[in-house]
């Protein structure tokens, strides 16, 4: 008998909404319950795929093209796929990624308003069933987060988007969220570290608890 898939988990949210935070919770309560998360990040998460993420992210290439941007993402996930998230998936591994396919659909769909069904092919093409098992959503007003992530680097390529962008971002990711409430969890951001934290945790226990069942 082979092992069990492992759960694939993702983390999603508009800049400075506090990602990071959020895998590490995540990662500090699965220890705790005996579960080993593999935590990657996209774009990312191979050799290619950061360097993929540089051209992405960096100001070198300010104006490549939507479509450009569009498959570069895919670029970097297949490989990201093939090398990394796959195999270990397959081993029965638990994979904690810090932003999937959703962010193409919330940037390069709601944002760079490329066609959803031009998305869904690549996604169909690149990933063949692979989709997350929960994904996290933290959400939280366009102006708080821009304010969080603001004050700590230089913007990248999609930070210095204006302020619209980033709604409909927002907005992309609830339209998302409300169509599929088995997946996505909706985590208020906006409020005290505490609490979100508190709300994450709360989100994952009962994930682990429903698949033990
Ligand atoms: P971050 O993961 O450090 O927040 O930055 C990655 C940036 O790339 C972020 O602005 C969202 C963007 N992005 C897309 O536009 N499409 C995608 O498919 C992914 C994975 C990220």
């Amino acid at each position: 008998m082979g092992t069990r898939r492992g759960q694939f988990i993702t983390v999603e949210g508009i800049e400075g909404a506090g990602k990071s935070t959020c895998m590490r919770v995540l990662t500090e309560l699965a220890a705790e319950q005996g579960i080993e998360l593999l935590q990657t990040r996209e774009p990312g998460g191979t050799e290619l795929g950061e360097a993929l993420r540089a051209l992405l992210l960096g100001h070198r290439h300010d104006g490549m093209g939507d479509d450009t941007e569009l498959l570069l993402m895919f670029a970097a996930r297949a490989e990201h796929i093939h090398r990394v998230i796959g195999p270990a998936l397959e081993r029965g591994q638990w994979v904690l990624c810090d932003r999937f396919t959703d962010a193409t659909y919330a940037y390069q769909g709601y944002g760079r308003g490329i066609a959803r069904g031009r998305i869904r092919i690549l996604e169909e093409w690149v990933q063949g069933e692979l989709r997350p098992d929960l994904t996290i959503l933290l959400d939280l007003p366009v102006e708080q987060g821009l304010e969080r992530a603001g004050r700590r680097s230089e913007p990248d390529r999609f930070e210095r988007e204006a302020q619209a962008f980033f709604e409909r971002v927002r907005h992309g990711y609830l339209a998302m969220a409300n169509a599929d409430t088995g997946r996505y969890r909706v985590v208020d951001a906006s409020r005290e570290l505490e609490q979100v934290s508190n709300d994450i945790r709360q989100q994952l226990r009962a994930f682990i608890g429903a698949i033990d069942a």
